[in-house]
């Protein structure tokens, strides 16, 4: 049992994310309540971000810090300069990328809370592509604060039945729109400057926000964890996020060299996976092994799912190939590096030292 469940469990419904479930869905936003809903990338806990109180809920359903800012969810960007002060360059990426799993952080008008923000100036914010979401926004009228639907700590939900696991009890309604087609959070990209900076990589990937905007930085803390004291550009990076039970090793270096050392790390022991692309598999036929599909396009799609599979058969040590950090792959390798707490195990090192 959690110990932070209320005692007397509330109801929650499942509904389909058909007309009937996104009336309802949007009736109980307009009055201030909570509702986990599919978005193309993840599913979403949506409030009302317009209602301080409502707002307020999604950080104890979650059981989300304080200090961690959500997203607004939109129609287009017409509604997005209702909230944020639009510029030319989030126009010009909106246009080109909305709507899609690209969210644009502005600098935040009045009529959004500071509580949507945790306190900061700016606001993230995003128009999906999911046609369950878009319906949603449509019948509420309303901008719709939604940070991923899980519990913190836990990863993204890719299906209502894992919104279900987590939030069971805790919030009236979740939306089933099936599985996401994407399976990872967005590409939060600062667009204040000159050309966008990325905070969070996503299925929008920098090579592509550079050729929409001519140029495209990625903060360098994407790919490690955040120094002592060092300021981060995003309070998402302050949080570990996606951890499973399991204890995650990333091995890198030389193909042959991860294959044998992985063999070498979990040959003989209980309670543990080894995850690898497809076309990797067979070098681990004594183990278990999970498939991280053929393309980084399918381990996206599968990760969380992997992630939450792990915890449910208790699995204790996972071992995992790295992907190339190019295009979608670097998203991947981002939450695999934040479940892995930035650890990397180098094969290519004799004795293979553990870096940080
Ligand atoms: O795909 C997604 O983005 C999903 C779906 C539901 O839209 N949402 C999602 O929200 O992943 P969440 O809250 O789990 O992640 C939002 C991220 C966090 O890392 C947060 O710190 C960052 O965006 N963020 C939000 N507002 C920000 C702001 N004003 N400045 C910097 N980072 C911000
Ligand atoms: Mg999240």
């Amino acid at each position: 049992m959690d110990g932070n469940r209320p005692e007397t469990k509330a109801r929650t419904d499942c509904l389909p994310a058909d007309r009937e479930g996104v009336a309802r869905a949007a009736n109980i936003l307009r009055s201030g309540g909570l509702v986990a809903f599919p978005t193309e990338t993840v599913y979403g806990l949506g409030a009302s971000a317009l209602n301080v109180q409502a707002v307020r809920q999604i950080f104890i359903a979650k059981g989300r810090p304080a200090d961690n800012p959500l997203i607004v969810h939109v129609r287009d960007p017409r509604d997005a300069a209702q909230c944020g002060v639009w510029n030319a360059l989030a126009d010009r990426l909106a246009r080109v990328f909305w709507p899609g799993p690209l969210t644009i952080i502005v600098r935040r008008l009045g009529v959004i809370p500071p509580e949507v923000s945790a306190g900061l100036d700016t606001v993230a914010l995003r128009a999906p592509s999911h046609p369950a979401a878009q319906a949603l926004l449509e019948a509420c009228g309303l901008p719709i604060a939604a940070p991923s639907a899980n519990r913190s700590g836990k990863p993204s939900p890719t299906t209502a039945r894992h919104a279900l696991d987590d939030l069971e009890g805790r919030v009236p309604l979740v939306l089933d729109g099936g599985p996401c087609a994407i399976g990872l959070e967005s590409t939060v990209a600062d667009v204040r400057g000159a050309f966008p900076l990325v905070l969070r990589p996503g299925a929008v990937t920098p090579e592509m926000l550079a050729m929409a905007a001519g140029e495209c930085r990625v903060a360098d803390s994407v790919m490690r964890a955040l120094r002592e004291g060092e300021d981060a550009p995003s309070p998402g990076m302050r949080h570990t996020h996606y951890a499973p039970k399991a204890k995650l090793t990333l091995v890198r270096g030389d193909p042959d060299a991860v294959r044998a050392r992985i063999r070498q790390e979990a040959q003989g022991r209980k309670g543990v996976w080894v995850l690898a692309p497809e076309n990797r598999l067979e070098g681990y036929d004594n183990f278990e092994i999970r498939s991280l599909g053929r393309d980084a396009q399918e381990a996206a799609q599968r990760l969380f799912y992997l992630l939450r599979q792990a915890d449910r058969e208790n699995v204790e040590r996972i071992y995992c190939e790295t992907l190339p950090q190019e295009g979608l792959g670097l998203a991947v390798m981002n939450r695999l590096a934040r479940a892995a707490g930035f650890e990397f195990l180098d094969a290519g090192e004799s004795g293979g030292r553990e870096e940080r």
